[in-house]
């Protein structure tokens, strides 16, 4: 059975760029029946940027809670948090000694970062190497990821690589990388991409008056009621297409090109349309949040299960080496 493998970011509350984005096409992917998915929440990596404890306990409770809120099916696949297993630390050790100093320095992430944040620490410069952990440690097949990871996975590929050749076998399974070209550009409130650092994000698991205030504040043109109006230069419709079905996007652009449709129309149809799609999901979100034990029975239940096979491909690792 072929292994899917992939790292979940634990950057806070996931918003409706990241279900439509990231969360819905993963949980689809986990579903197919030849294949088995192995998706965590990368934690251990959230430290390069993120100190604060209490921050990051509530941003990997958030992202898990979205997840199984979001429908991953959690018995029938393996999800768990990074830093559970801590052989992927020890790992990660064997697999820096492999990395090449300059090709770490090349790195488009580290380049953008280190030019742009002002803690420019160790981590940040091998994260690749941690994410290299993340993936060889499970002998992974496949690996998802968008299109800025593609540079990471050639790096986890080329250092297992090293690392067989220098011990003369096939220790680690090389990956191959699945790099999704159609992810969904989801546009935010304002029209740029929707993203937590523009403050634009449309928080499908927030209070439903958050909701329907970042909903309401959705940017328009002035054109008033009784203009007709261009559906395809709007967010409101932008966003309402990608949710709907295709007759109801077809009637809402029907409503565009007419008079007497107001923007505000439209956008309590997106309200309508979000918590009708969404209903399910975000009883469920409030239940898990406001009980973590169950989130953390989860998250337990998925680290025993993934710990052995860490821990076979770790001993091979060791035994090569002469550990
Ligand atoms: N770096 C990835 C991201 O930013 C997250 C990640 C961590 C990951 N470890 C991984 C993805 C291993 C794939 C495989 O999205």
């Amino acid at each position: 059975m072929a292994r899917i493998l992939t790292g979940i970011q634990s950057s806070g509350i996931p918003h409706l760029g990241n279900a439509l984005g990231a969360i819905e096409p993963g949980i689809e992917l986990s579903q197919k029946k030849d294949a088995e998915s192995f998706f965590f929440i990368a934690d251990l990596h959230s430290l390069t940027s993120l100190k604060d404890r209490e921050k990051r306990l509530e941003n990997v409770n958030a992202v898990a809670a979205a997840w199984l809120a979001l429908g991953f099916d959690a018995d029938h696949n393996f999800f768990y948090r990074q830093s559970d297993i801590t052989a992927v630390c020890e790992l990660n050790w064997y697999l820096n000694c492999f990395a090449p100093y300059p090709m770490l320095a090349n790195a488009h992430s580290f380049k953008d970062k280190s030019d742009r944040l002002a803690d420019v620490n160790a981590g940040l410069f091998t994260y690749p190497v941690l994410m290299a952990a993340d993936i060889l440690l499970y002998d992974a097949d496949f690996v998802p990821v968008g299109k800025d990871q593609q540079q990471h996975l050639e790096m986890a590929r080329d250092i297992a690589g090293a690392l067989n050749r220098s011990v003369g076998e096939e220790i680690l399974k090389i990956p191959e990388s699945v790099i999704r070209e159609d992810v969904k550009t989801v546009p935010g409130t304002d029209g740029q991409k929707m993203s937590k650092s523009y403050g634009n994000t449309i928080d499908i698991f927030a209070h439903a008056k958050t909701l329907k205030k970042q909903i309401m504040g959705i940017v328009t043109d002035s054109k008033g009621l009784d203009d007709p109006k261009n559906p395809d230069t709007c967010n409101i419709f932008a966003l309402y297409q990608l949710l709907a079905t295709a007759d109801a996007a077809s009637e809402m652009r029907e409503n565009y090109v007419k008079a007497g449709y107001g923007y505000g129309h439209a956008k309590m149809e997106l309200l309508s349309l979000i918590t009708a799609k969404y209903g399910e999901a975000r009883e469920k979100y409030n239940l898990l949040t406001s009980k973590p034990e169950l989130i953390e029975e989860q998250l337990i239940a998925g680290a025993e299960k993934v710990r052995p096979i860490a821990h076979e491909v770790l001993g091979r690792v060791k035994n090569a080496l002469g550990f």
